[in-house]
C-alpha cells in the first residue's frame, strides 16, 4: 500500500463533498498525504464513512454548502482545533442533465446555489481564516463543461463557467492583497463517480432506452484516454495544495484525458 511522500504533512484541510466520488478520492489522498482533513458533505453518514475508512487524520462533519452561516461555523471549528486552515477543496456539486426548455428558472437557481455560491461562501470564508498567515490553497472543481457547452447540460455549463471565473478573480484578489493565498480550478472530463453514473442512465432514459450500455460505451470514446478514475483528480488536488506549486494562482487545470470537443 502506498505510504505517501508527505506532499502535504503538516497541513489542515476542509474538503467538501467528500462522501463521494472526486471529494472521497482528495480526501483520502490529502490525508495519505499528510493533511489533517475535515470531510463535510449535505450526507453525513457518507462523510462518517469516508472519514471512517481514512483513519485518525479524517474528521466528519455534516454541511450544506449553500448555507452561509455553515461555513463560518465549519471554518470556525477548524480554526478554534486547529489554529489554521492551509487547503480549501471545494468538491460538492450537481449536475442536472437537462436542455434549455426543460430547465425550470427553479432548477437554474439551484444548480446555481450548489455548484456556484457555495464556491463563493467557501472561498470568502477561507480566505478570511487564511488571511492571518497571509497563505493558503483553494481549490475550486469546476468542469471541462465550463469551456466545452453541451446542450443537455445548460444550467450545469453555465455554473461551471462561472466557478472558472470567479477564482480567477478571486485569485486576483488575493494576490493583490499581497496574500500567498491560491486558488485555481480544476477542469474534469468523463470520471467515473456516482455522478457520471446518473447522467448515464439520465441520457439513456432520455434517449428511450432502458439499457445504458450504448451511452457507457460512447462515454468512453469522448476522450481518447476514455472514462477517469476520481484519484485522477485528487491527485492534482494534492498537488494545488502542496508547496510544490506556489506560483499557481488563477489557473485552470483540465484533466479530461484529451476530450475530443474542444
Ligand atoms: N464525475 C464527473 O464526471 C465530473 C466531471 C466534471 C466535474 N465534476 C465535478 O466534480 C465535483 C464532484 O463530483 P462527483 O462526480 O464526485 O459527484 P458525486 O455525486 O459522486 O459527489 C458529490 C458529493 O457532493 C455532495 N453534495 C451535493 N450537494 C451538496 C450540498 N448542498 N452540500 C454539501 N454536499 C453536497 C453529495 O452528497 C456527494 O457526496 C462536482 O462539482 C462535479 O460537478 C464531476
Amino acid at each position: 500500500m502506498y505510504a505517501g511522500r508527505g506532499w502535504v504533512e503538516g497541513k489542515i484541510a476542509l474538503v467538501t463533498g467528500a462522501g463521494s466520488g472526486i471529494g472521497r478520492a482528495a480526501a483520502r489522498l490529502l490525508a495519505a498525504e499528510g493533511a489533517t482533513v475535515y470531510l463535510t458533505d449535505i450526507d453525513a453518514d457518507a462523510a462518517e464513512a469516508t472519514a471512517d475508512a481514512i483513519g485518525p487524520a479524517a474528521r466528519a462533519i455534516r454541511q450544506d454548502v449553500r448555507d452561509e452561516a455553515g461555513w463560518e461555523i465549519v471554518t470556525g471549528r477548524i480554526l478554534s482545533e486547529q489554529g489554521q486552515l492551509d487547503i480549501l477543496a471545494n468538491c460538492a456539486g450537481i449536475q442536472l442533465t437537462r436542455g434549455l426548455i426543460e430547465t425550470s428558472l427553479e432548477d437554474f437557481r439551484h444548480v446555481f446555489q450548489v455548484n456556484v455560491e457555495s464556491v463563493f461562501l467557501g472561498t470568502r470564508a477561507a480566505v478570511k481564516a487564511m488571511l492571518p498567515r497571509k497563505s493558503g490553497s483553494i481549490i475550486n472543481i469546476a468542469s471541462n463543461f465550463a469551456n466545452i457547452a453541451d446542450g443537455l447540460n445548460t444550467a450545469y455549463c453555465a455554473s461551471k463557467a462561472a466557478v472558472a471565473h470567479f477564482t480567477r478573480a478571486a485569485a486576483l484578489d488575493c494576490a493583490q492583497r499581497n496574500t500567498r493565498i491560491r486558488v485555481n480550478s480544476i477542469h474534469p472530463g468523463c470520471i467515473n463517480t456516482p455522478m457520471l453514473e446518473r447522467e448515464i442512465v439520465d441520457v439513456a432514459a432520455k434517449r428511450g432506452d432502458p439499457d445504458t450500455s450504448a451511452v457507457r460505451a460512447e462515454w468512453q470514446t469522448l476522450a481518447p484516454l476514455g472514462i477517469g478514475s476520481p484519484e485522477d483528480i485528487g491527485w492534482a488536488v494534492v498537488y494545488l495544495a502542496s508547496d510544490r506549486s506556489p506560483y499557481t494562482t488563477g489557473s485552470e487545470l483540465v484533466i479530461d484525458g484529451g476530450h475530443i470537443i474542444r
